[in-house]
């Protein structure tokens, strides 16, 4: 999550050439798979030793969909993406959405969540029966169910998508919406143009305009963009995107 100083331009997840592109995509996600295996299933787990962000960061994600008037919408369904233990799913979606689904491709995240999620200190919490279901599955293999889902929301985990699963993931996404619904991105950006490899994890940290730019590829209209406030220093910046599926071209001819 530490933005480097001397970050240099390099994008791992462009490969000119089909057999190279093939091994190096499949070296890429592999790494990462490695990487989260080894990789306590806790909150500070999920937030790379910062567990103590977690409060903040959930404050300004309710305050965030608070301001896209969520309250006024359907809310019988949200999806978490990349939702490791279900850090989001059980503190931001589950309070707000009749359901929720997680997409994790980590097993023992994905696990820990059917706990994590509905329990706290030994407890059952309020509304269990809010956990739906748990798709153990990398992102650039789900697809959602069409129309299905009210808001859809993704957090610290695009990074791990080449560009070209980035694009495919964001068009079937759209296909998961429900009418009138919204699909969320929080993620680091890259202060520079350019994106930035972490070759730990097996990531990519994207300039905000590679995201606008494949959002607006993949037919959606952002309609409200907000940078996180109150993180420590010295951390890539943290950009909140809310988007909806472009309106279908009217023919006229
Ligand atoms: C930084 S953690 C964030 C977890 C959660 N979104 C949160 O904010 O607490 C990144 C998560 O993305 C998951 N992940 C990595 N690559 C993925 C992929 N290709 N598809 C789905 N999940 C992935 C990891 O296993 C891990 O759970």
């Amino acid at each position: 999550m530490e933005e480097p100083q001397d970050s240099h331009a390099q994008d791992v997840t462009k490969t000119a050439g089909e057999e190279n592109c093939t091994d190096a995509k499949q070296e890429f996600y592999i790494k990462a798979q490695k990487y989260w295996s080894e990789v306590p299933p806790t909150v500070n787990g999920m937030l790379g030793g910062l567990g103590y962000i977690n409060a903040v960061d959930i404050q300004a994600s309710t305050s965030f969909l608070r301001e896209l008037k969520i309250k006024d919408m359907h809310k019988k369904y949200a999806l978490d993406c990349g939702a490791g233990i279900g850090r989001v799913t059980k503190n931001l979606l589950m309070p707000l959405f009749e359901k929720v689904d997680l997409v994790e491709q980590d097993p023992a995240f994905a696990e820990k969540a059917r706990d994590y999620c509905v329990t706290d200190m030994g407890s059952t919490l309020g509304y269990p029966k809010r956990l739906g279901e748990i798709y153990n599955v990398g992102l650039q293999e789900f697809i959602p169910t069409p129309q299905k889902y009210d808001v859809v929301w993704s957090q610290w985990v695009l990074g791990h998508l080449t560009d070209e699963d980035l694009l495919k993931f964001f068009k079937r996404v759209k296909v998961g919406l429900a009418d009138g619904g919204l699909f969320v991105m929080k993620e680091n950006v890259s202060s520079s143009n350019s994106t930035v490899l972490d070759e730990t994890d097996s990531s990519v940290t994207r300039p905000l305009t590679e995201y606008e730019k494949f959002l607006g590829e993949a037919g959606y209209r952002i309609i409200k963009i907000t940078k996180q406030k109150n993180f420590p220093k010295g951390l890539f910046p943290v950009c909140m995107i809310a988007c909806r599926p472009m309106a279908p071209k009217i023919n006229q001819g």
